[in-house]
């Protein structure tokens, strides 16, 4: 992989994208493979946001492969507070050999690229989400056998989520169907983006505000939480804009049958989805889950194993 970063899908090339899917699957088929790979590498994580998910499997996945991960949350290091970023991700690189950092702000992550000499991995920021992509596609493949011509259906919010789901869909020949209400539409910019992306690759990527028209034939109906970390003071207004957005189980039976649900979790029952739902035979809501650890393993590898 030629990449130094991992920031967004967008950025990478088809091939890359590819050798992460493989090599996860190499590697959770197969957990000795790499076991020593990062023998003695640290990864430091930055967290300005609550993680369950991303904290545990990065931290599990550096074990698995020999490293160590330090997690430094909001009191220990206050970015862009204490010191500025330049400076945390100059101090990183004399000490670390990687930085993944979760930040409410997407350019916070593109200037520790920028200021870093080390790998930069994007753990969450406002605009993407770029590892949990990468796990559900490894699902998605793991389920259907393929990504071409899958049709993942999003409804709900056009956030981080959302526009990392159309950057790796666009690379990986899927069809993203998302519906949102009208003011809470996917950044447009990243719409384009991944429109130009899926011309190579035949993917297809839609974009609008009716529900059925989106889960029509899905392979795949996935939402998210209505209000992202940093919107909790929207939540009210918010459910009740989102509320026709519901992924419940009239909404399920519109989609393909044998189509799975995914959700990246946390997930809020009753909001987004419903209890019925996400507890249903179709939901494959934690081997997804589990996913995060075995695609960022092999991010780990790529971006960390072949560094001296
Ligand atoms: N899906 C996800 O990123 O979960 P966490 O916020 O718990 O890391
Ligand atoms: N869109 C959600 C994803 C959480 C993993 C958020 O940003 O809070």
């Amino acid at each position: 992989m030629k990449s130094t970063d991992l920031i967004s899908i967008h950025d990478l090339q088809r091939d890359e994208v590819l050798e992460i899917l493989d090599l996860a699957d190499r590697i959770k088929h197969d957990p000795r493979v790499h076991r020593e790979a990062l023998s003695r590498k640290t990864l430091a994580m930055i967290f300005e946001m609550p993680s369950l998910r991303t904290r545990v499997s990065f931290e599990a996945g550096m074990t698995q492969l020999g490293g160590l991960a330090i997690c430094l949350g909001p009191p220990d290091i206050s970015m862009g507070k204490r010191e500025s970023v330049a400076d945390v991700a100059r101090t990183l690189s004399g000490m670390a050999d990687g930085i993944m950092a979760r930040t409410f702000s997407h350019q916070a992550i593109i200037d520790l690229a920028r200021h870093a000499s080390i790998p930069v991995i994007n753990g969450l920021s406002d605009h993407l989400h770029p590892c949990q992509a990468l796990a559900d596609f490894l699902t998605i493949r793991e389920v259907f056998g393929r990504c071409e011509g899958i049709k993942v259906a999003y409804v709900g919010d056009g956030n981080n989520v959302a526009h990392s789901l159309m950057y790796a869909g666009a690379k990986l020949g899927a069809r993203v169907s998302i519906a949102t209400p009208p003011d809470y539409a996917p950044d447009p910019t990243v719409v384009a983006n991944a429109r130009r992306d899926a011309g190579a690759t035949g993917a297809i990527i839609e974009t609008g505000h009716e529900v059925l028209a989106a889960v029509a034939d899905a392979d795949v109906v996935y939402t998210d939480t209505w209000a992202s970390m940093g919107q909790e003071a929207e939540h009210e207004e918010r459910v009740a804009v989102f509320r026709p957005y519901q992924v419940n189980a009239a909404v399920m039976a519109r989609a393909r049958k044998g189509a799975i649900f995914m959700h990246c979790l946390p997930a809020h029952r009753g909001e987004e989805v419903t209890d019925e739902v996400i507890e249903s035979e179709a939901s494959v809501v934690f081997r997804q889950a589990a996913n995060r650890l075995h695609a960022q393993k092999a991010v780990l590898v790529i971006l960390m194993g072949h560094r001296p």
